[in-house]
């Protein structure tokens, strides 16, 4: 296949390790040209010499960063066929305590800095009535478990925000696909335990630090679901013709899809018993 005929993706936080750069290997071998983007290039050092990435520093918190590294890529490549908001970051406390400076710019990353791809993106997906927009949510938006409320409620609103788009967009024909992971294998919790730790010390939840510090690596205690796996169903759905709306898969997507539909009393007492609270 002729380099110009290969679909363009780009995604944010290809960091080695995360979903972002199981992702990026996981197009590539779909035969796409990848826009691996991360806020450092050295964290994608092994995508360096190969020619199906294009790489690129990427700080979603910046409205500049964005608008460097989209108008770099459509002057290279010429297109963005499909856009991979993966870019996230946990935040662990207890809502009553965790500073407000945390909770935004936890939204700051995981929800504005999806939509500031995407104001950037849709005009040039609009000019040529293609395009699909992939955002990374999560689960845990289906059973919100105590002692992550900020990145719970982040990636509520990015469910929100991708069911607004996806009807808003489809006049200018482009597909918004909602990819909804279970516990997946990745750096997350380690970069959750780093961030707890700059925390201040809690006043009314001392006694719960050891349950909010376990919070933060939830994910990778529960025998999570191989990063590369994960990567490959999603790609594979993401490049269908017709693709779904929704895809969630992984380590407790099932558990976690059964606790949506039951009765809240329900669902807390289970929560409860689990988490100590
Ligand atoms: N792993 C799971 O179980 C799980 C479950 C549900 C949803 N998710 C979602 O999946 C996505 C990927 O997370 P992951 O599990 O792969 O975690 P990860 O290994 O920690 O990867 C997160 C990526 O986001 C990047 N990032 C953070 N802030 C950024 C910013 N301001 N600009 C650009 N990049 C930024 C990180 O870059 P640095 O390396 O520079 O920090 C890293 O590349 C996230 O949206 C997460 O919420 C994960």
């Amino acid at each position: 296949m002729d380099l110009y005929e290969k679909r363009v993706v780009l995604i944010t936080g290809c960091s080695g390790g995360g979903i972002g750069h199981a992702l990026a290997r996981a197009f590539a071998a779909k035969n796409c040209l990848v826009v691996a983007t991360a806020r450092s290039l050295a964290s994608m050092s092994d995508f360096q010499d190969d020619p199906q990435f294009f790489l690129q520093e990427l700080d979603v918190s910046s409205g500049e960063s964005v608008r460097h590294a989209l108008s770099t890529t459509l002057e290279k490549l010429g297109r963005i066929d499909i856009l991979v908001n993966n870019a996230g970051v946990q935040c662990v406390g207890p809502l009553a305590e965790v500073p407000l400076s945390a909770i935004e710019q936890t939204f700051n990353t995981n929800l504005y800095g999806a939509l500031r791809l995407i104001q950037a993106v849709v005009p040039h997906m609009a000019s040529r009535k293609k395009g699909k927009i992939v955002n990374i949510g999560s689960v845990t938006v289906l059973a919100p478990v105590p002692w992550a409320g900020a990145y719970t409620a982040s990636k509520a609103a990015l469910h929100a925000l991708t069911d607004t788009l996806r009807l808003e967009l489809r006049p200018f024909g482009i597909d918004v696909i909602n990819i909804v992971p279970g516990a997946i294998k990745s750096n997350i919790g380690n970069s959750a335990s780093a961030s707890y730790s700059k925390m201040p010390e809690w006043k009314l939840y001392k006694q719960f630090d050891e349950a909010i510090r376990a919070r933060a690596n939830l994910s990778q205690s529960l025998k999570s679901t191989p990063t590369e796996e994960f990567a490959e169903k999603t790609v594979n759905v993401v490049l269908k013709d017709n693709p779904p709306a929704w895809f969630s898969t992984g380590r407790l997507s099932t558990a976690m899809s059964i606790m949506y539909h039951l009765p809240l009393s329900v669902r807390d007492f289970i929560l409860r018993k689990r988490f100590n609270c």
